[in-house]
């Protein structure tokens, strides 16, 4: 058993068409005690990201209890910006606080020289966890976007509205478009040098794709993905890759054309015809329960559960939540969750 392929890999290549693998967007954190634990002891929440012990334990944690068939390493897409020179901090209660950038002079802050030296703590972790992963898990690596990351980075942390960001890319592209030139070379140097540490997957999360109208769209969400996944290819052709444009309705179609792209990774707003129509004859698809069945669990979670299942299984599918798990989900659920994805792939 602990020598054969991951059936995630098998999955992604199109040789599986009958397993369906799960691992959960989220799966380490809050809602775990053995988290909490080892949150309590790091310092910050960066402290946890940079430390390769505890990321490695923290990585671990969600396959030791539920056996999911791959292990997200333990980092944020934040690290980013921090590598690049911005100050980023989290606060308890209240998320991510970046020194807001809103025109060209405040770009002068980000510098790329440090960037491989200042996240050499993922590297290390990823390559411990691949030690430690029995060889039938994936380590699945991972960045934010050019967009998303940008979000943060234009906003000063979360959003309501992005309204100055939005007044950015919109008013000037021009000026614009080198904040986004420099996240697609920092992303792509993440990217390589975690496949390089390890990583048998990657996935990228655009988690504000949505926001964008069309033209906006192709130009700051499906451009700079574009651009990564052929930086990737070109050092590593057969590296799978994975993309979470959230929220992009039938936009989800302008991903999956991207040459290069393995799978596209779903929320829950979307529906399994659509998908099964549009989607699964040009790629894998990953996805797509509303973490919020999750977190009630039950008979609500298990019929959500066997539509899904039902909906996407003919092609090849990667079980998984629309966004990431709540931290308030009980983990009875989570284990609930696993056996029925793997009692329906056993039938
Ligand atoms: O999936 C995993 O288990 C791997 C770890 C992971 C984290 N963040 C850990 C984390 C991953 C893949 C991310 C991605 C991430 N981070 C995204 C994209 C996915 C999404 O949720 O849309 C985004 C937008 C971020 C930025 C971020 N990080 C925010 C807005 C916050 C604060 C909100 C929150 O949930 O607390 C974080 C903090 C964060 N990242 C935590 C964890 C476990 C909680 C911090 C803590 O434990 O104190």
């Amino acid at each position: 058993m602990t020598t054969s392929n991951p059936i995630i890999l098998d999955v992604l290549d199109g040789k599986d068409v009958k397993s369906i693998p799960i691992w959960l967007m989220r799966q380490a954190g809050r809602y775990l005690e053995e988290y909490q634990a080892v949150r309590k002891i790091s310092g910050s929440f960066l402290d946890l990201c940079y430390s390769p012990k505890m990321a490695k334990r923290v990585t671990l944690q969600p396959i030791e209890r539920f056996n999911f068939d791959a292990a997200i390493i333990f980092s944020d897409i934040l690290v980013i910006p921090d590598a690049l020179g911005q100050s980023v901090q989290f606060q308890e209660g209240i998320g991510p606080i970046l020194e807001p950038l809103r025109d060209l002079s405040s770009l002068n802050c980000l510098n790329m020289d440090n960037l491989t030296n200042h996240l050499s703590p993922v590297y290390e972790a990823i390559s411990d966890v691949r030690l430690e992963l029995t060889r039938d898990k994936a380590v699945i690596g991972f960045s934010g976007a050019p967009w998303t990351v940008a979000t943060y980075m234009v906003e000063g942390g979360s959003s309501k509205d992005f309204s100055n960001i939005k007044q950015w890319a919109y008013s000037s592209p021009e000026e614009f478009s080198i904040l986004i030139e420099i996240l697609i070379s920092a992303i792509t140097m993440h990217l390589l040098s975690q496949i390089k540490a390890g990583a048998d997957v990657i996935q990228i999360f655009d988690s504000w794709a949505g926001l964008l109208p069309d033209s906006g769209f192709k130009k700051w969400c499906v451009y700079p993905i574009k651009k990564i996944v052929a930086g990737v290819r070109s050092e590593f052709p057969d590296i799978p890759i994975i993309i979470f444009p959230r929220l992009a309705g039938h936009r989800y179609i302008a991903i999956a054309d991207i040459e290069g792209v393995t799978a596209v990774s779903v929320d829950h707003t979307i529906s399994t015809d659509w998908l099964s129509k549009n989607l699964q004859n040009k790629v894998v698809v990953q996805g797509n329960l509303d973490p919020v069945f999750l977190l009630s669990g039950g008979a609500a979670m298990k019929s959500e559960v066997k539509r899904i299942l039902e909906g996407l299984s003919g092609h090849p599918f990667i079980f998984n939540l629309g966004h990431g798990v709540l931290p308030s989900t009980p983990t009875d659920n989570v284990s609930e969750l696993c056996e029925m994805v793997s009692v329906y792939r056993r039938s």
